[in-house]
């Protein structure tokens, strides 16, 4: 096998189909089911996207009713799993504790090894119902105060905001984050998502293939970047300082978080949207520096380079101006994508094949193990 037929990181490799989301690279745009993710953003809400993503079809009123009814009863967890976060070290990565809790979820589910359409949902809509509870108790531990218990009078958002902040924002800023909900639901064969099909090729459960993406998601070139975006904008500092940080971190061969995509090379159909979310949660909160920093930092970098922001770029500042630790971005990012990931298991499921690709040996010959080993 010669080196041009090795395709590192299995770039431009089509290895299935999906009827999930289209990302069309040509045109840098991104559909789930069929619908602009863009359109769902300006139309929908994050539940409705939920249901599309897992139905094929948008929901009628009534299925929305019973869709919504049922994340809401679900929302609560069970009191040893809230004794199993708060025993955690509070400096333990957010990622490893969000992976922690999955992995309990599938450890005390006695029915953990079904599929199954029905199976397969129960699944599904327990941890998309459960995650955002996961979440907003590990930030509130962090800062040494008790878990909010869930409210079934309030949205997906809303809830999620009572649970860590024990009150709901303004309306504009709950929009935001379900707008960065929509965006974050799915996206084709990323590195989380593909890793979510290996696991389950090898036809193991829904909680296990879920958890590996949860780790997949982590790395900083993947889910990770929304949360170093912050912390590069907060080293950079002030609009004024941008242009001398890009030249330093270049001549370091520094790769700028929240730049760059494996497939959209002239910009990411999601990043205008969430810009926009940004800039009302600059409205509503009047930080306009951090604001003059963004656009600094965009013009002078894609001046430089011709490589555009993706999703992460906008969403990293709007998570923090909405009052979240950056450090519980990226399990903000899973309790989103957790619909996508689920949404593929239950394809790949449907259609398996075992995924195990093959190596190029580049190591020592064949050789017999000495004798005399000194
Ligand atoms: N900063 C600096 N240079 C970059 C960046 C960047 N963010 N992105 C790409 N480049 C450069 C590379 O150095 C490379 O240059 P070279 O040809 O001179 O060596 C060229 O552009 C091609 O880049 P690759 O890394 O080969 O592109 P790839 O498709 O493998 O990478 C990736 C995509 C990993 C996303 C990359 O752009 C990156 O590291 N970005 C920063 C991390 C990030 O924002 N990740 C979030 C992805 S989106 C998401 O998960 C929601």
């Amino acid at each position: 096998m010669s080196e041009q037929d090795i395709k590192k990181g299995l770039a431009g490799v089509v290895v299935d189909t999906t009827a999930v989301s289209k990302v069309v690279q040509e045109t840098n745009s991104l559909t789930y089911r069929g619908y602009p993710v863009q359109e769902l953003a300006a139309a929908c809400s994050f539940e409705e996207v939920a249901y599309l993503i897992w139905h094929g079809e948008l929901p009628t009123r009534a299925q929305l009713d019973e869709f919504t009814r049922s994340e809401r009863d679900k929302r609560e967890i069970d009191p040893q799993l809230v004794d199993l976060l708060l025993s955690l070290p509070r400096d333990s990565h957010p990622m490893h504790v969000v992976q922690t809790a999955v992995a309990y979820l599938g450890a005390v589910d006695p029915h953990a090894d079904e599929t199954g359409e029905e199976a397969n949902r129960r699944i599904a809509e327990r941890l998309y119902a459960q995650l955002p509870t996961i979440v907003a108790i590990d930030h509130r531990r962090r800062h040494g105060l008790d878990p909010v218990a869930p409210s079934k009078d309030l949205g997906y958002a809303a809830n999620f905001f009572h649970m860590v902040f024990d009150e709901v924002p303004a309306e504009e800023i709950v929009r935001a984050f379900d707008i960065s909900m929509i965006l974050y639901a799915e996206h084709s064969f990323n590195a989380s998502t593909f890793t979510a099909r290996v696991i389950t090729s090898t036809t193991s459960d829904m909680y296990s293939a879920v958890a590996g993406a949860v780790g997949a998601l982590k790395g900083p070139l993947h889910g990770g970047a929304n949360e170093a975006v912050m912390a590069m904008l907060e080293e950079v500092g002030t609009a004024d300082r941008a242009s001398e940080w890009i030249d330093r971190a270049l001549a370091e061969k520094k790769k700028i978080m929240g730049f760059g995509h494996r497939v959209y090379k002239n910009g990411d159909s999601r990043v205008p949207t969430m810009r926009k979310a940004f800039e009302s949660m600059v409205e509503v909160t009047g930080d306009t520096q951090l604001l003059d920093l963004y656009n600094a930092f965009e013009e002078d970098f894609v001046g430089r380079k011709g490589i555009y922001p993706n999703l992460d770029y906008p969403s990293g500042p709007a998570y923090h101006l909405m009052g979240f630790d950056t450090e519980q971005f990226t399990p903000i990012f899973v309790m989103a994508r957790i619909t996508g990931w689920t949404a593929h298991i239950m394809e790949q499921q449907a259609a398996n094949a075992l995924i195990r690709p093959l190596s190029a040996y580049d190591g020592q010959e064949q050789r017999e193990v000495p004798a005399d080993r000194g």
